[in-house]
């Protein structure tokens, strides 16, 4: 910036006053934090707009300066744009880079934007900001992934597939009827990632270093300029909490739990021993070593981006936990878990809805699996309770013994002859078949939410409208 003078002999820092010596390497290396939050850049800018219009509408600094400043602000905003930008180590962050750059292209009115701000108030309405968009762009990421998933439930909305409890076989479902339960999960994640939007839509700008600021500033103005609902309601508290990120990373954190099994489960589809889908070459890779390999490594790193994004939620809550108000430094450390787990889910979303549109299921495998393993059982214990009244306890059982004998003739319980179930239970007739095949079973359920196809096409139907 300028030399060193008598003022300020350290001849950079911003607090130059203060200080006699220059910040020890240690010091520096330990303390800069541009490499991470210069992706702060746009919303520092916007913020430091909305501050500057204020303080010209306040009178608290002059049109003149006021001018200067944001048509230095403007050049600013084309050198970073442009790639011209000098991000320095030596001013520590981003907000000390724009305001030493500042001073370099219009010199003293520059000095004047700080009037009545603090890099705390600062740095939590720009990462407030950043959260918020975040929060937006996964909201969407998350529509396109649910739209996805509804296409593909649509086309497969009366292919049968077994419904797993414990990943044993227990009752034939839809693909339709399993993909659709995504839908419900990522909606509800969606919801999440609204309501932290909602909460943390207030501005911290203002609160200054801690305590509010004796100038007559206008927070309800700087609010409205950058799209929040209001001020917040007090200073401390806006420069200390860092609750809205905690509340995005748990709302992502679900996601790429909710994520990680969909990815699980598109892993063990395409197991050659389930063989339900497959991915096209593009969404696959191949081994160097082994020749017939295909595999589903997008899937697995959905799978895996859970740790890092789970571990960014655990991370951050670690620091705050015990800081006493208002600011400290640990809450420099806010930002790197945020990135880090965003660019995951980012990444993972686009991923997963890649692999959604281009998944290619086998109906013909997935049909005669979903007929294995005794999976209509239950159905004929339904049908011994409502055709002969047996209590369910009592069909339970008789069911049981059907299936070990069926076990033991080697056979599906379809094929069990009647004469064998009339040993177990007299009162069994043929019409008792008619429940026994998956296609009937899937048909039967046909309770709200249930697995039937009608059933599966009016969720269908009512996600189209809301998406
Ligand atoms: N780089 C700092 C951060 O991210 C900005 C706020 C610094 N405030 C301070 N009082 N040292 O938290």
């Amino acid at each position: 910036m300028s030399a060193p003078s008598d003022a300020n002999p350290t001849g950079q820092s911003l607090w130059g006053g203060r200080f006699s010596a220059k910040p020890a390497d240690i010091m520096q290396a330990i303390n800069v934090s541009i490499g991470v939050d210069k992706r702060l850049w746009a919303q520092d800018l916007a913020g430091s707009r909305a501050h500057c219009r204020m303080l010209m509408a306040q009178a608290i600094i002059t049109a003149e300066d006021g001018e200067a400043i944001l048509g230095g602000l403007e050049t600013i905003e084309a050198e970073i744009t442009g790639g011209t930008f000098p991000f320095r180590d030596q001013y520590e962050d981003i907000h000390m880079n724009v305001e030493a750059r500042l001073s370099e292209l219009i010199g003293e009115p520059s000095g004047r934007l700080h009037t009545a701000r603090s890099r705390n108030d600062q740095v939590a309405t720009d990462f407030r900001l950043w959260v918020r968009d975040a929060c937006d762009r996964t909201g969407e990421q998350l529509k396109a992934l649910q739209r996805a998933l509804v296409d593909r439930a649509d086309q497969h909305a009366g292919d049968l597939m077994p419904g797993f409890t414990h990943l044993q076989p227990a009752q034939p479902v839809t693909l339709g009827h399993h993909l659709m339960a995504y839908v419900e999960m990522f909606g509800r994640d969606a919801g999440r990632f609204a309501d932290a939007r909602a909460r943390m839509n207030e501005c911290p700008l203002g609160a200054a270093a801690l305590a509010g600021s004796p100038f007559a500033i206008d927070r309800h103005a700087t609010a409205t300029a950058l799209g929040f609902d209001r001020p917040m309601g007090n200073s401390l508290d806006a420069v200390s909490d860092r609750d809205f990120a905690l509340e995005s990373l748990s709302a992502a954190s679900i996601c790429a739990g909710h994520l990680s099994r969909l990815a699980e489960e598109i892993v063990v589809w395409m197991t050659p021993q389930f063989g339900f889908v497959t991915l096209p070459d593009d969404l696959t890779t191949g081994s160097s070593i082994m020749p017939q390999k295909r595999n589903p490594d997008a899937a697995e790193l959905v799978r895996a981006k859970t740790g890092r994004i789970t571990g960014s939620l655990i991370a951050l809550s670690t620091v705050m936990k015990g800081l006493p108000l208002a600011y400290s430094k640990d809450m420099q450390e806010d930002k790197p878990p945020v990135f880090e787990a965003f660019d995951a889910l980012d990444l993972a979303l686009s991923a997963m809805t890649a692999m959604v549109a281009a998944l290619r299921p086998d109906p013909v495998r997935m049909r005669v699996a979903a007929g294995s393993g005794f999976s209509t059982a239950t159905d004929l214990a339904d049908w011994l309770v409502r055709e002969l009244n047996l209590p369910f306890r009592r069909a339970h059982h008789v069911t049981g013994a059907a299936v070990k004998r069926a076990e033991a003739l080697g056979v599906d319980l379809m094929q069990l002859p009647l004469t064998e179930l009339q040993t177990l239970e007299p009162g069994v007739t043929e019409a008792v078949y008619k429940v026994l095949s998956p296609e009937a079973s899937c048909a039967s359920r046909q309770s709200f939410g249930g697995t039937a196809p009608d059933q599966v096409r009016a969720r269908i139907a009512d996600w189209r409208r809301r998406l």
